[in-house]
């Protein structure tokens, strides 16, 4: 566990199943996620994401990367908090698999979102990591609903959503990169998750929970 886990348990989580591991993005993966996003993660004109922070110059990207995620070090609170975890395949580095929450304590949602670098994808690694949040949010954190949005354009995304028992939920029109497109939302009912084969192992969930406002009266 790193030293650090103390003043922010979130850089201590580690959820394990089978061969994926979902780790707190400590400051010694911040420059490798930067290479594997720098590598490629989609084809330069489709941006899948909402804010096209893909496109960042590769000598850019590590201070880009640290600069995303030391944010969300210091934004976290019981009132907002994201978990945006490093993914590991079989001890190798692959992407990033997020959950983002607003008063959490009252809404028990959060909004998934993942990238893999371009060489792990269409492996099945996006279907097990997304599992394994979407479990650890039911089972761990007592989330009641889980929401994700991609892209219509976006069929991998879509399709890991449908393969884990996402539902559609409603398009909204989105401007990306000047033009129109059309978002698709999609929300999981917990009862509805297609778990992944493996049993999830979490170290640091105590000081988690307690550190988002769970099983402890912390203040935002
Ligand atoms: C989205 C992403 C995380 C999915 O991860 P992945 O490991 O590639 O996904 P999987 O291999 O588990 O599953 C992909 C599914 O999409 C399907 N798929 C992929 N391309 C497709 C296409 N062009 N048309 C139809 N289905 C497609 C695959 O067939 C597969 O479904 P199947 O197993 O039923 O055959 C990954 O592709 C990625 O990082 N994409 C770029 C970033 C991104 O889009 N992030 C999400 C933003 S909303």
């Amino acid at each position: 566990m790193t030293t650090v886990a103390p003043a922010l348990p979130l850089l201590g989580l580690r959820i394990t199943a089978g061969p994926v591991e979902l780790r707190g993005v400590t400051d010694d993966l911040i420059v490798p996620l930067a290479e594997l996003a720098s590598a490629g993660i989609h084809d330069p004109d489709f941006m899948p994401f909402f804010k096209p922070w893909s496109l960042t110059a590769p000598q850019e990207m590590p201070r880009s990367m640290a600069r995303f995620h030391w944010g969300q070090r210091v934004e976290f609170s019981v009132d907002k908090w994201g978990a945006d975890l490093a993914v590991f395949y079989d001890g190798e580095l692959v992407g990033a698999q997020g959950i983002s929450t607003h008063d959490y304590l009252i809404t028990r949602t959060g909004e998934t979102g993942s990238w893999l670098s371009r060489r792990y994808q269409g492996k099945g690694i996006g279907t097990a990591m997304r599992q394994v949040i979407c479990a650890f949010a039911i089972d761990c954190l007592d989330a009641e609903e889980i929401t994700s949005a991609a892209y219509i354009d976006n069929p991998a995304s879509l399709a890991v959503s449908r393969k884990c028992g996402y539902t559609a939920n409603g398009r909204e029109r989105r401007t990306r990169t000047g033009k129109r497109a059309i978002l698709q939302r999609i929300v999981l009912e917990p009862a509805n998750l297609v778990r992944y084969e493996h049993e999830l192992t979490v170290d640091g969930l105590p000081e988690f929970r307690r550190s988002i406002g769970l099983d402890a009266s912390v203040k935002g």
